[in-house]
């Protein structure tokens, strides 16, 4: 009894004390042997019931042994492993992107036309001198032509100027592109697309400029596409894109390729059209070139102007993003930096 006892209450906490219990209760010189060899010594008619209590108890030490054993070597395993967990200390953020403000605003544009029968084409951004200026009636001597203005990628191999090969400096070319995918005799499909992409010209990097940008062309050609079109088309842009009260203007200017016209204002986000450095004290900031397609350049691209018109408009998007979400530097749209780019999450 009082070595069943003893068992029950033993605790062992190390390798040490697991031998002694070994040593007491298991080993051929423990208390169990020389308990069985007692045996002899008990009456014939009492053996059977002791032999039976002893082999309980010979199975419980066992048991136990068992149990510590594991228990040690447990212990011991984690010992040698990682230090143990602790889980109350915060986890680590995970850490996912964000889109990019240029991408989110291209993508409202493209929403926004979309909806009114717009669908989005696309334009090679290495172009020949011919699309990017030639088809849309830049003289040859025109400044923007000029080395300081385009990066020229390669000389055309046979002498000819148009086929000089440069970086695009705005999404125009496209409009040709299209324009040109008219098969002639065939029935004439109508325009409606804007065409978003990079752009590139040669400027010193600042807060104000940078050598690679974004545009987002429009044009429509059609039989009877009127200025009113044109006005309508960019009057539900504004409203859409801007806060409800965004003033809109119509100002007179010049492209090569449209005639007539314009340039288009809007009352600056920033200050309410009220005059802050965004809008140089103006209240009015630029946001797109556009104009009637110029009748040379829809020949050009062999539809007849007699018949048809339309109108283009291009506008920069990173201009759009600054009035937007108020961006001052220009840089921080390509420096990736990401106190910068999380202020877009969720948006
Ligand atoms: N391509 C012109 C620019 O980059 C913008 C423009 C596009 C103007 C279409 C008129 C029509 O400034």
């Amino acid at each position: 009894r009082d070595i069943h006892l003893e068992i029950d209450q033993y605790d062992v906490r190390s390798k040490e004390q697991l031998e002694q219990f070994r040593l007491r209760f298991i080993s051929r010189k423990g208390v169990i042997t020389e308990l069985f060899e007692g045996l002899k010594s008990v009456p014939a008619e009492d053996r059977r019931a002791v032999g039976q209590e002893l082999n309980g108890l010979k199975n419980r030490a066992q048991e136990r042994f068992d149990q510590f054993s594991q228990f040690i070597d447990e212990q011991h395993a984690s010992a040698n492993s990682a230090p143990p967990i602790d889980l109350t200390l915060p986890v680590l953020p995970n850490l996912t992107g964000t889109r990019h403000p240029l991408n989110l605003v291209r993508q409202r544009i493209i929403q926004i036309f979309e909806r009114i029968g717009f669908n989005v084409a696309d334009g090679p951004e290495i172009e020949s001198d011919w699309y990017n200026f030639g088809a849309l009636n830049f003289p040859d001597n025109h400044p923007a032509r000029d080395m300081q203005d385009t990066f020229f990628v390669a000389k055309s191999p046979n002498g000819d100027p148009a086929q000089d090969m440069l970086l695009r400096t705005h999404t125009s070319n496209v409009q040709i592109r299209l324009m040109e995918r008219q098969k002639p005799g065939t029935a004439f499909k109508p325009i409606r697309s804007i065409m978003p992409g990079r752009v590139y010209r040669n400027e010193t990097i600042s807060a104000r400029a940078h050598c690679l940008f974004h545009q987002v062309e429009g044009l429509y050609i059609d039989r009877n596409v009127g200025f009113k079109d044109l006005k309508d088309t960019l009057y539900h842009f504004v409203k859409e894109m801007f806060e409800p009260g965004t003033r809109i203007r119509f100002r007179p200017s010049y492209f090569p390729f449209t005639e007539p016209s314009a340039e288009i204002d809007i009352s600056c986000q920033i200050c309410g059209g009220k005059g802050c450095t965004i809008c140089k004290h103006s209240g009015w900031v630029e946001i797109a070139g556009s104009g009637m397609v110029d009748p040379q350049v829809i020949a050009n691209c062999g539809i007849d102007p007699e018949e048809y018109t339309g109108f283009a408009f291009g506008m920069g998007i990173e201009r759009i993003t600054q009035l937007k979400y108020v961006v001052n530097d220009l840089r921080l749209y390509t420096e990736n930096d990401v106190r910068f780019l999380r202020q877009f999450e969720g948006l």
